[in-house]
């Protein structure tokens, strides 16, 4: 089986359109943040953030299975002395809308630039929103297990009673941990932070994600030949991490410079996703 792309030249709003409807495995995006970027792409004011974005995210419900996850990449600017609320106002809106908000993980960025600030300290980490359609979503957690590491040789090695027990009375959660059952086990699974170096690359894109972030989910959420869409794709490491994995790919930008080096990259091979096999008129040249 083949791994197919398709790239879409345009403002996501309207090119998710000619998407099907629950077809979607994994959406992975980083959009715009709110007027941060002006001098390249385009910025949208902090105030008409949710409104902007709220007409892309009722497309990315409509294309996404309903066993399908939405990973969206933001972080709320500080505007005089106080940090911005249009996550928080987003978060509460595309619930409205429809979405369920699972979960909440955290890229912490390891090679964050020492600074000082007058009022806060540098910002090393951003948000990774779970947004799901249903309850029931894929979830392959094997996938990303990570090695026990010190745990094994300290904190397990010196278990307490209660930690032989199945420990839940006291959070009632009724998800208990019995944390000697880890004792020989060589892998854990692993928190919601990903500790993740930013990538500062000559990908002539201001803002890439480091690959290791979407190849994270895609590993946890798909599986081989699943499709995954990237809505806001700039230099395209969304589809370069799908790819790599064999998985299908859709990715969507609005700079035709963006559209044109991921298309370049990609090296498109013949068959497009969901288009329809053209029929051919024999010729009658010999
Ligand atoms: C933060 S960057 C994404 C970077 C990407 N994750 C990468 O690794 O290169 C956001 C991208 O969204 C694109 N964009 C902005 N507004 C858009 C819109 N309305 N529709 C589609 N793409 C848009 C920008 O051109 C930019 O490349």
């Amino acid at each position: 089986m083949h791994i197919q792309n398709q790239v879409f030249l345009g403002d996501s709003k309207e090119e998710l359109k000619k998407i099907p409807s629950d077809s979607v495995d994994l959406i992975v995006t980083s959009p715009p943040y709110a007027d941060q970027r002006k001098k390249t792409y385009g910025g949208i004011s902090p105030d008409e953030y949710v409104q902007w974005f709220l007409p892309v995210s009722d497309q990315l419900l409509r294309v996404l299975k309903p066993t399908g996850t939405f990973v969206l990449n933001i972080k709320e600017k500080v505007t005089n002395g106080e940090r911005n609320t249009y996550v928080i106002e987003l978060i509460l809106e595309m619930k409205r809308q429809g979405w369920l908000w699972t979960e909440e993980f955290i890229w912490y960025k390891k090679n964050c630039y020492p600074g000082k600030w007058p009022n806060r300290f540098r910002d090393s980490w951003e948000r990774l929103l779970q947004f799901n359609k249903s309850r029931s979503f894929h979830m392959y957690q094997e996938e990303v297990m990570v090695p026990m590491g010190d745990w094994k040789k300290t904190r397990l090695k010196n278990l307490s009673d209660t930690d032989k027990t199945r420990d839940d009375s006291k959070v009632g959660s009724g998800f208990g941990k019995n944390i000697s059952n880890w004792v020989y086990r060589d892998k854990a699974y692993p928190t919601n932070v990903l500790h993740l170096a930013t990538e500062c690359n000559n990908k002539n894109h201001s803002a890439t994600f480091p690959e290791s972030l979407p190849s994270w989910f895609i590993r946890l959420f798909t599986k081989e030949y699943d499709v995954v869409l990237d809505p806001f794709m700039g230099s395209g490491t969304t589809l370069f991490a799908a790819k790599k994995l064999k998985r299908h790919a859709i990715g969507i930008d609005i700079v035709p410079e963006y559209y044109h080096q991921v298309m370049n990259e990609l090296q498109f091979e013949e068959s497009y996703l969901f288009e329809e096999k053209s029929t051919y008129e024999k010729s009658s040249d010999k």
